[in-house]
């Protein structure tokens, strides 16, 4: 077959070729395997392991096979094992042998880390302002729900009421806990491989700084083996879009539940939904359900990396080659469910008026009317029970709490006055003013801190 085959007396069969060919994946890499390759040229050329003229053509030669591919006019050759072999071959069509210099002091070993290393911190990039797009969306639906209330849900029943800002900014909350991850999962793939050789170092003078300082890293590893055979950088990614996808899955189900009829709390914009091919009446929210539903293929990528790298011996092993497919379906089904998911909350129609009339009628305010009896001077736990007590006689008498009279409140308590029967939404919210609660105020403070963080100027009144 090539080169790399000198030593064998048989060429691999069609079957083994195919088998283990990654050119139909690894393909996707070959920007950062053309910067790597022009980066390490310019660096042997100013070391004197090449010399200038040489290093000139070989980048001459690979910005000519970087416009190939980046036209499409590049002939892929199933034959070549992968994007490093493709490039390489190319480049000695076009310039001839000293193409074979490209590879001095390097490996595809130090080379793959490379490229994917630097395929990450460009999905990092992607993906942390693909986050910051959604909590925007998040943001802008609170602002215009200030005012909103709605029911906030425990074990799915009806518990106490809660500004649907309030619930929205949670989200906004999640996702900052994710790009934070991302974030940090940036300064560790931000290293360096390119020097380790094989797996023992080169053993050429390199100047591994200027290289970094060429492609942008800000480290260089530390220790070749290491460098070569860990992909925990690929994983940390893996992880951090597992839990930003199941973050994505529990707002897809919520959003799946509230465009119910039962529920009818939001509309979600025929942009965002799908039809029946049987029943006409029907506007699924298939977008919403998908989300749900991505979040289990990425969480099968993340397991089947840590599959792969569990028990592997130092240092690179072909096993290594199954993290890209993984990788790169889980990039791309991260930013497209972040991008659709943006536009499908920009777009929603939330429904005050059937949240509030899901909020009448339901004992959402009994909290408040134990608090309301602490006040007196009532044990917590004594209020619990008489509110119970209370709450239990009313549905007997089906009837919602404040239909029945004070001289049936004060059956269960004689501590009961007839401003009992007057709390309120307002007053129930209003009341968890501590940080972090619901009260318009707190959440008012919520937003102009998300704004804050996402450098979206805020009025000062708007506190
Ligand atoms: N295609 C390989 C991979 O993705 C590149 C490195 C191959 N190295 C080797 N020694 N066979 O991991």
């Amino acid at each position: 077959m090539s080169h790399i085959r000198s030593r064998f007396s048989k060429e691999a069969t069609e079957a083994v070729v195919r088998y283990t060919s990654s050119l139909s994946f690894d393909r996707r890499l070959y920007p950062q395997d053309i910067a790597g390759s022009i980066a390490h040229a310019r660096m042997l050329g100013r070391q004197g392991i090449i010399s200038p003229a040489e290093a000139e053509a070989l980048i001459q030669g690979l910005d000519s096979v970087n416009s190939e591919l980046a036209a499409g006019r590049f002939e892929f050759r199933s034959e070549l094992e992968d994007i490093h072999m493709a490039i390489e071959s190319r480049l000695l069509e076009l310039i001839g042998p000293v193409a074979g210099k490209l590879h001095t002091a390097r490996s595809r070993n130090d080379q793959v880390s490379l490229d994917l290393r630097l395929y990450v911190k460009e999905a990092i990039q992607q993906t942390l302002s693909s986050v910051r797009n959604l909590q925007k969306a998040l943001v802008a639906q609170a602002e215009s729900h200030r005012k909103t209330a709605m029911p906030g849900y425990t074990h799915l029943q009806p518990a106490q009421p809660v500004l649907l800002a309030h619930h929205l900014l949670a989200y906004f909350e999640m996702l900052e806990r994710d790009y934070a991850r991302f974030a940090d999962t940036l300064k560790r793939t931000d290293v360096l491989p390119l020097g380790s050789g094989a797996l023992a170092g080169a053993a050429y003078d390199l100047d591994r700084a200027a290289v970094a300082a060429e492609l942008g890293f800000a480290q260089v590893s530390r220790n070749s083996l290491d460098a070569v055979a860990d992909r925990d950088f690929v994983l940390e990614y893996l992880a951090a879009a597992s839990i930003c996808m199941s973050h994505l899955s529990r707002l897809a189900e919520e959003l799946v539940l509230w465009s119910s009829a039962e529920f009818g709390f939001v509309r979600l914009d025929d942009a965002y939904t799908t039809g029946s091919s049987i029943m006409p009446q029907k506007k699924n929210p298939d977008v919403a359900e998908l989300g749900r539903g991505k979040a289990g293929r990425v969480f099968g990528h993340l397991l089947a990396m840590l599959t792969t790298l569990k028990g592997l011996p130092l240092a690179y092993n072909r096993d290594l080659q199954e993290d890209k497919e993984a990788l790169f379906d889980a990039v791309d089904t991260l930013l497209l469910s972040l991008e659709v998911f943006s536009g499908m909350i920009s777009t929603a129609q939330f429904q005050a008026a059937q949240m509030k009339r899901a909020l009448v009628d339901n004992g959402i305010l009994a909290t408040d009317l134990a608090d309301y009896l602490v006040k007196k001077g009532l044990p917590f736990r004594e209020a619990h029970g008489v509110v119970g007590r209370l709450v239990s006689y009313a549905e007997t008498q089906s009837k919602p709490l404040r239909k029945l009279s004070l001289a049936e409140y004060q059956l269960f308590s004689p501590l009961f006055d007839d401003d009992a029967r007057r709390l309120s939404l307002a007053k129930s919210l209003a009341a968890r003013s501590i940080p972090g609660g619901t009260a318009p105020k707190q959440v008012a403070r919520q937003i102009w801190r998300a704004k804050k963080i996402l450098g979206i100027p805020c009025s000062a009144q708007s506190i």
